[in-house]
């Protein structure tokens, strides 16, 4: 059977990269199709290098491009690829415009989806990925579950259970197969001229955040406050989108901030693995930090990493000021030896052997 691995943005390529290798130590029948919704070198092809990916077969550059054009472009060039080469499932993986417009794809030729990170909810419909995750969901065949809670949640819409599968995330399995190897290979600390484990870790793209002059002014001043009470080296990879934005707002960025580029995942990783404390919007990041016993602080009202929160990995503190200040000082007080709620770095094998038997 062929499989169709579709990816657009930066997470999507860091965790379809597990199951792209399965694929190939398997020696199965697969193409990669990317939307291009990410494409500059460093949020894209970076990663197809560093992971050792083979080059997708289409990429249909629909990057740049307002929300109704770009989903729209997407649905009819991937439903040109599909039609050409009639796979026999679509994966797709997570909650970006690339997923949504695979599985509308998929769905109106009558392909099998399998979506990679179903469950999730964030119960914020103002986030366009709440509503491409619900909608993804109800139109895919097969649904991977990272979790108890995400599985819940799709039982709880009314889904049939028989088409859930509870198999962890990718994340874990792409985490685990790169630790160990990471330090071996490079070394982020002599680079940065940082200390293991004396800094922190910025990351923000959500537009609710970066977007909106206020919050990404107030986050500005939290960092700046957090910075005068701990003293430690505040690290930012920024994203294109925040960088972007902090331009066209004419902010001034605090000089207690280091910005750099984004990274490679390889650098990224082990810049977290030791990081006292992260604070992010992100939420692939939230589950990476949780993974590698490492405290997190969410600049956000709500996640759809609930689990996190219940294990105490993570805390939600939005982006006042004050609210970050004290998230900072709970996390750094909290115990780490909680425990990875999702799976134990095999997911991709067992999606794999799910999408096979079926
Ligand atoms: C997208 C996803 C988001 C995911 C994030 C991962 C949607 C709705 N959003 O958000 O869920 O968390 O990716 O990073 O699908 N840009 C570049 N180069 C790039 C990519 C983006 O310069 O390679 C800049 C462009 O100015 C672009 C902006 O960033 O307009 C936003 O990119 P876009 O893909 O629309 O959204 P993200 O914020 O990256
Ligand atoms: N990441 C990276 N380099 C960076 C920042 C993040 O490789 O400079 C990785 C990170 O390890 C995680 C993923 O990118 O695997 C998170 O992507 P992002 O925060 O853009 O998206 P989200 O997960 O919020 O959708």
């Amino acid at each position: 059977m062929k499989i169709c691995l579709i990816v657009g943005t930066r997470p999507e390529i860091i965790k379809m990269a597990p199951v792209i290798h399965e694929c190939i130590r398997r020696k199965l029948d697969f193409f990669i199709l990317h939307t291009g919704q990410h494409y500059s070198y460093e949020m894209d092809q970076l990663f197809f290098k560093e992971l050792e990916l083979p080059p997708p077969r289409y990429n249909i550059n629909a990057g740049l491009k307002s929300f109704r054009l770009q989903i729209g472009m997407m649905l009819r060039k991937i439903k040109e690829i599909l039609v050409k080469e009639r796979p026999g499932i679509v994966l797709v993986l997570g909650d970006t415009n690339s997923v949504l417009s695979g599985a509308l794809a998929a769905n109106q030729l009558n392909i099998p989806i399998g979506h990679i990170e179903a469950g999730l909810r964030s119960h914020d419909v103002a986030m366009v990925e709440e509503t491409n995750r619900i909608i993804t969901d109800h139109i895919a065949t097969e649904l991977y579950t990272p979790t108890t809670e995400s599985r819940q949640n799709l039982i709880e819409e009314g889904l049939d259970e028989g088409k859930i599968f509870l198999t962890g995330n990718t994340v874990v399995d792409a985490v685990f197969q790169h630790k160990e190897m990471v330090d071996k290979k490079i070394n982020v600390f002599a680079d940065l001229g940082i200390e293991k484990g004396k800094y922190m870790v910025i990351t923000a793209h959500r537009p609710e955040n970066v977007d909106v002059h206020e919050r990404l002014k107030n986050m500005l001043a939290a960092f700046e406050q957090v910075h005068a009470k701990y003293r430690l080296p505040l690290l930012w990879p920024i994203h294109p989108r925040t960088q972007k934005m902090i331009k066209s707002f004419s902010l001034a960025i605090p000089g207690c901030l280091t910005l750099l580029p984004p990274m490679g995942y390889l650098g990224f990783l082990q810049l977290e693995a030791h990081a006292k404390i992260i604070l992010t919007d992100s939420g692939s990041i939230q589950e990476e930090a949780c993974i590698l016993g490492v405290p997190c602080v969410t600049l956000r009202d709500n996640t759809e990493r609930n689990e996190t929160l219940t294990i105490g990995s993570n805390v939600l503190v939005g982006v006042e000021p004050s609210k970050i200040v004290e998230g900072v000082a709970q996390m750094l007080s909290r115990d780490t030896r909680w425990k990875n709620p999702y799976g134990d770095g095999t997911s991709a094998k067992q999606i794999l052997d799910i999408v096979l038997k079926k």
